[in-house]
């Protein structure tokens, strides 16, 4: 038995998260979470809401809560609509956990014993107004190199110039809209990644396995320019963990608080800690502490593109400039991003399908299965209604329930509700078990590499070659001349629906357990060889009908949905 620890990047706590942040994380975390599982492996499936930094103070302060209120409530919402979309975390921690705070105080105090931290004195844009300092991207201005009069701090959206506060001609803050702003001088801590660039460098470089968007994204951080540049890893607010030598002040670092990047990743490993503390598991340092048996774990994180700089540099960077024993990560699945219906999704426009609205409109199973299908993985994907309409009515109603649907029915109707006894297999059903064996193994490479697209793409395959074994070998045409025969089709069929329950699970979970439970199954262990699997339901086992899988999405809904989510949600 292997040990997998998986987690999935951590959504920022302000607002609810949409379809394309879902399915370029947390999804495909979980599918792989619950293959591992599904092969009988040990798995610890972590995940939290992050929940620092000046968008979740500024959220607070929208919805007139303190910022502790409002996270707390916050955390509670994704929580469950996480459950909603059957995410299977072991735990779904919170990155302003007094374990976190008190692990990644740990970390700035070792890493600036080891002379990995520098402090630096700057001026910064502060709004008396608003009585903090701003962040770049809350200032804006008039560009001074195209006259775009919504530029911001950081970049003009106009021209893409890459700016700096005062550059802005009039800056204004978006917060308040106060014109006031100046230049303050402010002390902020380094982490010195430029020191590390070698040994970062050589690890990612022995990484020739991961996906080219994960390395490529590493190796541009790595050589641009002037090479890896050190960050900023505090920041002056007041929301955040207070900056920390371990246990001890800072001097000269009073009210200030670590970057919420900094912290944001040390919570995979405080979340294991939570994890336990919440009395869910016996220990954590097996999973993290090479020194404590986590020598033999297999780390993969699950993430966007735009958290890859994040994850193959400063993250290890705090990892390996700690020189403690802490598990790396041993591989990155990184992925493009999803747009929705020729534009891209947004969440500060409001723009595109949530995760609450997703489910109030249908179950988890269809989106899971759409979104999953569809991975952006080799290119940014698109969602349209269209093609969900198509899709779920395609692949789930006609191939999967349907073939489920025609199965069990005939069978009840001409033999009752038991696997049926006599007859014997032919060269047709040699022929789809040898296609099964195949596609088996094909699917399961592909849920081992983790190319999600390519293990939909086989699983449909599966369903299919059922459905056209079915739709030839025809029983209900079988059972006038020889019921024996019928009976042996609809055995290996029922056969059938028990391997996809097994291999279908981490897709489409719930319409799984509603076909474990209609053929009463217990063992859902993943399948060695079709034959084998085949073979699991015995002459004369009993099962139910079970309700139908998955419904048609009619074009009047279509259209509905596709009008009622063409705006912007406020
Ligand atoms: O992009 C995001 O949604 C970030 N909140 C991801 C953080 S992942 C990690 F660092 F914890
Ligand atoms: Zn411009």
């Amino acid at each position: 038995m292997a040990r997998h620890l998986i987690t999935s990047a951590i959504p920022y706590i302000n607002g609810i998260k949409h379809l394309g942040n879902l399915v370029g994380s947390q999804l495909p975390a979980d599918l792989f979470a619950r293959y591992q599982r599904g092969r009988g492996h040990e798995v610890l499936f972590l995940c939290a809401t992050d929940e620092h930094g000046t968008p979740a103070e500024l959220a607070a302060a929208k919805a007139g809560k303190p910022v502790a209120d409002y996270c707390a409530e916050m955390h509670e919402v994704q929580a469950k609509i996480a459950e909603g979309f059957c995410l299977s975390f072991d735990h779904f921690g919170r990155s302003s956990s007094q374990q976190n705070q008190l692990l990644t105080q740990h970390f700035a105090g070792v890493l600036a014993e080891r002379g990995l931290i520098r402090e630096v004195s700057e001026t910064q844009m502060y709004s008396p107004t608003d009585g903090r300092y701003l962040p770049d991207r809350y200032i804006e201005g008039t560009c001074p190199n195209c006259g775009f009069d919504s530029a911001r701090g950081d970049q003009c959206d106009n021209c893409t110039k890459q700016l700096d506060p005062v550059d802005l001609i009039n800056p204004h803050s978006t917060i308040s809209g106060a014109t006031d702003l100046e230049m303050r001088e402010t002390k902020h801590l380094y982490l010195r990644q430029s020191a590390m660039k070698d040994e970062l460098e050589a690890w990612i470089d022995g990484k020739t396995d991961w996906p080219v968007l994960t390395t490529s994204i590493a190796k541009k951080w790595l050589n641009d320019g002037d090479g890896l540049q050190d960050r900023g890893i505090t920041r002056d607010l007041d929301w955040g963990v207070p900056v920390k030598k371990g246990d001890a002040d800072w001097p000269g670092m009073e009210g200030k608080v670590f970057y919420v990047w900094f912290d944001a990743p040390i919570e995979y490993i405080a979340c294991s800690q939570e994890w336990v503390d919440a009395g869910k598991g016996a220990d954590w340092e097996r999973w993290w502490r090479t020194d404590k048996g986590a020598d033999d774990v297999t780390y993969t994180q699950f993430m966007g593109k735009d958290n890859v700089p994040f994850h193959t540099l400063s993250f290890p960077a705090t990892i390996l400039g700690s020189g403690e024993p802490w598990k790396l990560v041993d591989y990155i699945k990184s992925f493009n991003y999803l747009n929705y219906e020729g534009g891209q999704f947004s969440t500060s426009r409001g723009r595109g399908v949530f995760m609450d609205q997703a489910l109030e409109v249908l179950p988890s199973d269809y989106w899971r299965w759409w979104l999953l299908s569809h991975a952006p993985e080799s290119s940014d994907s698109e969602f349209t209604w269209e093609n969900f309409q198509t899709s779920v009515n395609k692949d789930l109603a006609d191939v999967l329930g349907n073939f489920v649907s025609r199965v069990t029915k005939f069978c009840r109707s001409k033999f009752g509700e038991v696997v049926p006894e006599g007859g014997s297999y032919g060269p047709a059903e040699e022929a789809l078990i040898a296609e099964i064996d195949r596609r088996l193994a094909a699917y399961t490479a592909h849920m081992e590499a983790m190319e999600v697209r390519k293990s939909a793409q086989e699983l449909r395959a599966l369903w299919v070659a059922g459905n056209e074994y079915l739709q030839s070998a025809a029983p209900w045409a079988a059972f006038k001349e020889d019921p024996a025969q019928a009976a042996a089709i609809v055995r290996l069929s029922l056969n059938l629906i028990r391997l996809y329950a097994v291999i279908s699970a981490p897709f489409i979970p719930d319409a799984a357990d509603t076909l474990f439970d209609a053929l009463k199954v217990e063992d859902r262990s993943w399948p060695t060889s079709a034959a084998e699997a085949l073979a699991a339901l015995p002459e004369g086992h009993a099962f139910t009908v079970p309700e139908n899988l998955f419904r048609k999405i009619t074009d009047e809904e279509r259209e509905d949905w596709q009008t009622r989510f063409a705006g912007i949600r406020s």
